[in-house]
């Protein structure tokens, strides 16, 4: 089964937007687990564009599913991270102009704090996982640094998924995402997706081999302005744990 963790950043853009209390990423967090969400994520960014610190207090408190905390490596979120603690870490890469997170950790360029940090978060019970490329190097690279778990950025699979115009094609697409879960199963990583997910690509996650959970945000909060939030949650639920899903090369 893999497990969705549903990113409620998006309610706090529209909360934003106005300037209104509402909505609140609170509330949808809760109507997210009615629908049978298995983790909530959000991401506390620098600039803080959508969730806010008091968001991030409120949800520890009040949900009843693991809290999946998306942060830069700074010295301020993991200072936060470590009071709040939270369930899981989940480290990315940060830049104030993207419109949202834009690849996977450039572990040329990371601190050596990294690993440090990634301890610390750790000794607090905290699960620590990697926002990364689908990239054989960085799942060993992840591992020497001590993380737990590794999310791989399926971004430039999602891109190319639109395009993809037979099934041979898709599943080519899909050739990286599925090495490096291998690579990072076999070392002892546990394997999440995320980014760009959606209704139409987000059931071939199954074809990834040791895929535990899927982290999706943007997808579920647009499909919800329509069917509602628990409805959104479910039917993404349902599609990454399709057993009928079996795409043929034929076709
Ligand atoms: N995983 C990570 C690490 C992310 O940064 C994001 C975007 O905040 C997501 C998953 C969710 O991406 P999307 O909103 O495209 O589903």
């Amino acid at each position: 089964m893999i497990r969705l963790g549903v990113n409620i950043d998006h309610i706090a853009t529209v909360r934003n937007a106005r300037g209104e209390s509402y909505p609140s990423p609170v509330q949808a967090a809760a109507f997210a687990e009615i629908g049978g969400a298995d983790n909530i994520t959000c991401h506390l960014r620098e600039d803080r564009r959508h969730i806010r610190d008091a968001d991030v207090e409120l949800l520890k408190r009040t949900i009843q599913v693991p809290l999946n905390f998306e942060i830069a490596a700074t010295e301020e979120m993991v200072r936060i991270a470590s009071q709040t603690k939270p369930h899981a870490v989940t480290l990315v890469p940060e830049k104030r102009q993207e419109l949202t997170t834009e690849g996977g950790l450039d572990f040329n360029q990371v601190s050596k704090k990294l690993g440090d940090q990634i301890q610390s978060l750790r000794d607090l019970g905290i699960v620590v996982s990697l926002f990364v490329e689908a990239d054989a190097k960085a799942m060993v690279m992840a591992k020497k640094l001590g993380a737990q778990a590794i999310e791989i950025h399926t971004g430039h699979y999602c891109r190319g998924m639109q395009d993809a115009r037979t099934t041979a094609e898709q599943i080519a697409l899909l050739k990286p995402l599925q090495e490096a879960a291998r690579v990072a199963y076999e070392q002892g990583l546990q394997v999440h997706v995320g980014h760009g997910l959606n209704y139409t690509n987000a059931q071939w996650m199954q074809l990834v081999p040791h895929c535990e959970e899927a982290n999706i945000g943007h997808a579920i909060v647009a499909r919800a302005l329509f069917v509602g939030l628990p409805q959104a949650v479910r039917e993404m639920k349902a599609l990454l744990n399709d057993s009928q899903f079996c795409p043929s090369i034929g076709s």
